[in-house]
């Protein structure tokens, strides 16, 4: 079965599309077969943060139906399989989003899990891609502005029927200026299901073009989203040190599934 999972935000910038990719990086190394799709059809980043700006196929072309959207799936060398939205100024027109619903199940299949990359804010592309999905994590930063907009993240995911697992917090620095844990999960009224630090080898990876927890597997940030993983599928995180290895081939292979 494969099961649609957004990361949503109320805010921009708080952490979204670092949370999708490593997530997904730690639940492959749970063995699980994991997706990442960029619904940030407007200003996407994925393909960005993977250092492949530029794939002949792309989210835009399933939109528009001049593709099947399984031709649009690549893999990475971390073993993540993921489908980037065009970065060209010309596909930014958000109005595309609108076919989402209709062509997402045709991945059925394709991995057990669906990182869907939504968009910020309470939009079009972010409520398409709450509505296109059946689980929804929130990301917010420890502070105000943030989780005031998460909880209106949170309502929308009501009113779409999408079941909403927790609250991550990321770029946490545990100093006395931002909202407690227990502060956020009240105000909320959700769990905190993950705590990822504040830490300077997210932004070492952003340069690298590589997810965090591919680059620098025993960061803070790694280990946090390993503990996020093994809780959301219920196994326990063990620390063991894990060899780094060679980051020598950044570009996307097209994976070519058969329709
Ligand atoms: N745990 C962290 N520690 C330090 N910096 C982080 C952390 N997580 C994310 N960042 C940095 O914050 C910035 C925004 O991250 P990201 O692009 O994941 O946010 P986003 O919510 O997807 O943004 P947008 O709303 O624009 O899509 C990036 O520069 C990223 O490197
Ligand atoms: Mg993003």
């Amino acid at each position: 079965m494969t099961k649609y999972v957004v990361v949503a935000s109320g805010k921009g910038g708080v952490g979204k599309t670092t949370t999708a990719l490593n997530l997904a990086v730690a639940l492959s190394n749970f063995g699980r077969e994991v997706l990442v799709l960029d619904a940030n059809i407007s200003t996407p980043n994925l393909a960005l943060h993977l250092g492949a700006p530029n794939v002949p196929i792309t989210l835009h072309d399933a939109l528009r139906g001049k593709n099947h959207i399984k031709d649009a799936a690549y893999l990475h060398p971390s073993g993540l399989k993921v489908i980037p939205s065009s970065i060209s100024i010309k596909d930014s027109d958000e109005d595309a989003i609108e076919k989402l619903e209709e062509i997402l199940p045709d991945l059925k299949g394709v991995a057990e899990v669906i990182i869907i990359d939504a968009a910020a804010g309470l939009g079009k592309e972010a409520t398409h891609a709450i509505k296109s999905s059946d689980e929804a994590i929130i990301v917010t930063n420890p502070d105000v502005p943030s989780v005031t907009d998460a909880l209106k993240t949170i309502k929308r995911c009501d009113e779409k029927g999408t079941k909403v697992l927790g609250v991550v917090v990321t770029k946490f620095r545990s100093d006395p200026y931002e909202l407690s844990i227990k502060n956020i999960e009240t105000i909320l009224e959700k769990p905190v299901i993950g705590i990822i630090p504040h830490d300077e080898n997210v932004r070492k990876s952003l340069y690298l073009k590589n997810p965090v927890g591919y680059s620098h597997p025993n960061s803070d940030a790694s280990i946090a989203y390993k503990k996020l993983a093994a809780n959301l599928i219920g196994e326990k995180y063990v620390e063991s040190i894990i060899e780094k290895k060679g980051l020598f081939d950044y570009v996307l292979t097209r994976l070519g599934f058969k329709k």
